[in-house]
């Protein structure tokens, strides 16, 4: 029993050893088929994930082509925009223009019409139209004539009022207080505010015989006083008619007198004093007197005179030559020989011009201010004008002159070369003034040659020639002294013609100027003036001028009868005196009278 268990458990053992193996053998087999299943998976999934990366690549290419392409769609839609605009701008232009060509159309098909029509009407109209051309062509050369003889007129007639006005005219002008507040300024008065002619300087105080402290008032009448408010413009205001003159082919003089730090620089050559605008002016006149056919030259010197010795301030030291001075009688021109003359072609020329002086004074002197205080200055521009027209030629020179200081130098405590330089300055002053004395008393001498400024200036003093000369004075009280010497210079040379004149009237203390004030007749005042005999029409008011012109411009018989009866007059007059410079002098304005006339008969013609 015991053995058949055992074997029964034996055969147990080997059914469950050999379950075991096969359990095993079958696990093992799973086991394997599962790996197996496992990488056959992980294979198919790797797979799978490579093809989805590969198919997001290609979405996204496909994404950026589609981004591009839309982004050029969008810069097309902008062009067909850009162009849309464009074209419908031309179509609205090509409406406009369609409207306005279809209006042509029809005004040409209106000519057409007319044309066809070959009618009447249409030949009248063609002469209609001729005759007015012809007509307009007419009117204009009519014009253009007009124009120049006007200009010729106005010369002679301008001329003529400035000589009326007198050739020798002065004003003064007084500069305003400059520097220190608390200077002692003099009593200057301006009393009649009317005329602008006046000025009454309170003297400095004197002790008389009794001890007692009085002052004088010394009154001073001139063409024009200019207080201290006025500035350079309305000056030149004045004197442009003068400028006018010298274009007109007239010889002017302006002078600019007074002592040193009175304002004569100031007033000539500073940047908008008398030299700039007088340029100025004549280039704006020479544009304008294009229209009427004048066409002109302008050149300019600068000339200075130190010592009775003359410089060209537009060559330096180093390079100058001597200066010769020739007149020539008949045309009433100077030219000096070896000065450099500047073609003013441009409006800044004159600025250069100066500058150059200004240069070349510095270089010839350490202390130029000095210098030119001790000198004058002579800028003389030459005008010659002719007319393609009527072919007159006229040639006119301005002369604007900064005169040396007038402040009276003690020749006695100088010496040498200063003792020298103070009578030059003194002689030639006083020349100046006996000149235009001379001038203005109708003298027949004339003392040109006593000092070299004169000798230069001669053709400009004197004759037809035209001159002013300011009086320049300071507002000080310190300069009293001079102020009263420079008005009483002025003064002078203003009323020579006063004391020339008939000795038999109580008048003759008046200033001449003021006695014609109350002429009712300017024609007879005349008339009695040269019938008393006075010789020089230059004390004529402006009001008695301007009878005198409009009696003129009224009409040719009235400025006949005014020259013819002057012209009976005066020779009545100098036959009656038998004075032979008497005769000359009137014989003069006779004639220029009767050229007055003769100019007038041809405009008239
Ligand atoms: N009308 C004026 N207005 C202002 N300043 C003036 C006037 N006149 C002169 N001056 C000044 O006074 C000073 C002296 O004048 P300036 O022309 O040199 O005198 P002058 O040439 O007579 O010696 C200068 O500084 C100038 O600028
Ligand atoms: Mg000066």
């Amino acid at each position: 029993m015991g053995g058949e268990s055992e074997n029964l458990r034996k055969q147990h053992q080997e059914e469950i050893e050999h379950l075991k193996r096969q359990a095993r053998v079958e696990l093992e087999d799973a086991r394997h088929q599962l790996a197996h299943e496992l990488d056959a998976l992980k294979l198919k999934v790797g797979s799978e994930q490579a093809n989805l990366l590969q198919s997001l690549k290609d979405k996204d290419q496909a994404m950026s082509e589609m981004r591009t392409h839309n982004d050029a769609l969008l810069s097309d839609l902008d062009r067909e925009r850009t162009m849309k605009t464009h074209l419908q701008k031309q179509m609205d232009e090509l409406v406009a223009t369609n409207t306005s060509l279809e209006g042509t159309v029809r005004t040409l098909q209106a000519q057409v019409h007319f044309l066809e029509s070959d009618s009447k009407q249409q030949s009248d109209s063609f002469s209609a139209m001729e005759a007015r051309m012809q007509e307009a062509l007419r009117s204009a050369e009519e014009a253009r004539q007009k124009l120049i003889k006007e200009e010729t007129e106005r010369r002679v007639l301008f001329n003529k009022y400035q000589e009326l006005k007198g050739n020798i005219r002065v004003m003064c002008r007084v500069r305003p207080v400059l520097g220190s507040p608390d200077d002692p300024v003099a009593d200057l008065d301006y009393p009649d505010d009317k005329t602008s002619a006046q000025i009454c300087v309170k003297g400095p105080e004197e002790k008389n015989s009794l001890g007692r402290i009085t002052t004088k008032t010394f009154p001073f009448e001139f063409d024009r006083v200019f207080n201290p408010q006025i500035a350079n413009e309305e000056i030149f205001g004045e004197i442009s008619q003068l400028v006018q003159s010298a274009l007109d082919g007239y010889n002017v003089c302006i002078f600019c007198y007074g002592q040193t730090g009175s304002g004569k620089t100031y007033t000539m050559s500073s940047p908008d004093g008398m030299i700039p605008r007088a340029t100025k002016m004549i280039y704006d006149t020479v544009h304008q007197l294009k229209e009427k056919s004048w066409s002109y030259t302008m050149e300019g010197n600068f000339i200075e005179v130190y010592n009775e010795e003359l410089h060209d301030l537009l060559t330096p030291t180093k390079d100058q030559k001597k200066l010769e001075i020739r007149h020539d009688e008949a045309r009433r021109t100077t030219t000096v020989l070896n000065c450099k003359s500047v073609l003013l072609d441009s409006e800044n020329t004159v600025e250069l011009m100066l500058n150059e002086a200004e240069k070349n004074r510095s270089v010839a002197a350490t202390k130029s201010n000095e210098r030119s205080s001790r000198s004058h200055s002579v800028f003389t521009l030459k005008l010659i004008g002719e007319n393609a027209a009527t072919h007159e030629r006229c040639e006119g020179t301005l002369n604007l002159v900064d005169l040396a200081g007038s402040e009276r130098l003690k020749s006695s405590g100088a010496e040498g070369d200063r003792m020298k330089e103070t009578q030059n300055i003194n002689t030639s002053l006083k020349s100046l003034g006996d000149v235009i004395e001379a001038l203005g008393a109708g003298q027949k001498h004339i003392p040109y040659r006593n000092s070299k400024l004169t000798y230069l200036l001669r053709n400009s003093l004197g004759g037809n020639s035209k001159t002013l000369m300011f009086v320049m004075v300071s507002p000080l009280e310190a300069h009293l002294n001079e102020t009263l010497s420079s008005l009483r210079f002025a003064t002078k040379v203003s009323y020579s013609q006063a004391t020339t004149c008939s000795k038999d009237s109580a008048t003759d203390k008046i200033p001449v100027r003021n006695r014609w004030k109350n002429a009712d007749d300017p024609v007879a005042a005349l008339t009695t003036r040269i019938t008393h005999g006075d010789k020089a029409f230059r004390p004529l008011t402006d009001y008695d001028l301007g009878r005198i012109l409009e009696t003129i411009s009224d009409g040719f018989d009235g400025a006949f009868h005014i020259a013819d009866s002057y012209v009976t007059d005066v020779r009545a007059f100098a036959g009656q005196r038998g004075i032979a410079s008497d005769v000359d002098a009137a014989r003069e304005q006779a004639d220029e009278w009767e050229f007055m006339v003769d100019a007038m008969d041809w405009e008239a013609v």
